[in-house]
């Protein structure tokens, strides 16, 4: 028997391997669901990309994409001055959206600071705007109670140390012009101004909630975790802000603690991602139209259904939304964006408690069609989402015994439990079913959400 058991976990061994996972840090798992635990309760926050690229007013790579020289693309440094910037204003409407998080560009691929940077003349305080982004962004986010993140480029197209890569705007065709514009560029010279950067950022502001660091494209003329140094660099992060929440794209997958959550972009996950069989902490980060710096001409725009759908959904699976404004050259949100902000506010108004603090739903129980599930744990609250209002007769299949009391989340009305209606109804459920009985009319709310407390 022993020698039975012994040969079969030899046999799981060989083959599947347990992957290994390598360490950086001593924290214990139970310390990082604790350091993360406000993340993880409150799910949605505001990614914010502002920089020169809101003036040409088409994506954020522009420079890029278009091929901008260095002396072209000047026109905008010398005439940045965003006179209409309001922080308090973004933060009141971040927080009305529902939002209890914010992350900045601090500096985006283009190599502009919005931080006052003592190792660069190439920042927002050497524009006619002359003052500090970031610290008028800190305080005013702060003040309104939200949590603050920075995004950090690694990446760097205009630092004249930096190597020509696949995606500089400088890249060429063939390797020997790749050699040629990189012999008398030196990678550890940026690497220093890099981390020069980055403790700055995270020493000059306070306490810094999360660092967004992007992003690393390994192969060939790409950059890696050896062209950061990434392993020091992430040492260097959490031994200046101990509490910080770091993202995955410094190329540390590798190791189990060389980040903190995984960053799925621009597409819905089909369920909720794992590595070697454990469920991971995640975010999805979202636009609302196709770009994350301002885009004047770009029309598809999300609509709030879509919007409060990628929320629940995300969370349904559990993760957070991490959902872009790129504000405009004067320092405001476009009406496109205020519009968006202010519909899926109300619904969060209303709604707030099937996202704060919930997560996916128990296994045992079963999705009905068209609606996404969630689930409170700490208030054992149930949540379903009605994303195409049925009409009358809402089957649970295999929730009796399971539900104390219905109602609607957004007025606290009842929803009362019945047998079903009509006697075809009746062959259809099994004891284990349970009936809801909806009104016929729609409640005037995008999603409408059943609350389920649970027995
Ligand atoms: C990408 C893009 C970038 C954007 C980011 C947001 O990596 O390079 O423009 O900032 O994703 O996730």
């Amino acid at each position: 028997m022993n020698r039975l058991i012994l040969t079969s976990v030899m046999l799981m061994l060989i083959c599947c391997p347990l992957q290994a996972q390598k360490k950086l840090f001593d924290e214990t798992e139970e310390q990082k669901k604790e350091r993360m635990a406000w993340w993880t309760h409150d799910r949605f926050g505001m990614f914010i990309h502002w920089g020169l690229y809101a003036m040409p007013a088409r994506h954020e790579w522009i420079k890029t994409r278009e091929r901008i020289s260095e002396k072209e693309y000047r026109k905008y440094f010398e005439l940045y001055n965003p006179d209409l910037f309001k922080p308090r204003e973004w933060a009141k409407m971040a927080k009305k959206a529902g939002m209890k998080y914010a992350v900045i560009t601090t500096k985006h691929h283009e190599g502009f600071c919005m931080f006052d940077s003592k190792v660069t003349d190439y920042k927002v305080t050497n524009t006619p705007y002359e003052k500090d982004i970031i610290k008028a962004w800190v305080e005013a986010f702060r003040a309104e109670g939200l949590k603050i993140g920075f995004y950090y480029s690694l990446i760097d197209w205009h630092h004249p140390q930096y190597t020509v890569d696949r995606i500089h705007p400088l890249r060429p065709s063939s390797d020997e012009e790749y050699l040629e514009l990189n012999k008398d560029r030196d990678m550890n010279v940026y690497r220093e101004y890099l981390y020069n950067q980055v403790r700055e950022i995270l020493t000059q502001y306070g306490k810094v909630d999360i660092l967004w660091l992007d992003y690393s494209f390994p192969g060939k003329h790409g950059k890696a975790r050896d062209d950061w140094n990434s392993v020091e660099l992430l040492k260097m992060v959490r031994k200046l802000q101990p509490g910080i929440i770091v993202n995955d794209r410094m190329d540390l997958k590798d190791y189990e603690d060389g980040w903190d959550f995984t960053t799925p972009e621009q597409f819905k996950v089909p369920a909720w991602p794992e590595v070697n069989g454990k469920k991971i902490p995640w975010e999805t980060c979202q636009t609302f139209s196709g770009s994350w710096g301002y885009y004047r001409d770009e029309h598809t725009w999300k609509d709030t259904k879509q919007l409060l759908v990628l929320l629940i959904e995300s969370v349904s699976k559990g993760g957070n939304l991490l959902l872009n404004v790129g504000p405009t050259g004067r320092g405001t949100f476009d009406n496109r964006a205020q519009k968006a902000l202010k519909s899926m506010g109300h619904w969060m108004k209303f709604n707030n408690r099937s996202i704060y603090g919930c997560t996916q739903a128990p296994e045992e129980f079963n999705v009905p069609d068209h609606c996404l599930l969630t689930f409170n744990p700490e208030t054992n609250r149930l949540y379903i989402h009605l994303l195409d209002y049925p009409l009358k007769n809402f089957t649970l299949h295999g929730y009796n015994d399971k539900v104390k009391y219905a109602q609607f989340l957004h007025d606290a009305s009842e929803i009362r439990i019945t047998a079903p209606r009509g006697a075809w109804m009746k062959q259809e459920l099994s004891q284990n079913d349970i009936n809801l009985l909806l009104p016929v009319t729609k409640p005037e709310i995008e999603i409408p959400v059943i609350e389920l407390i649970l027995e």
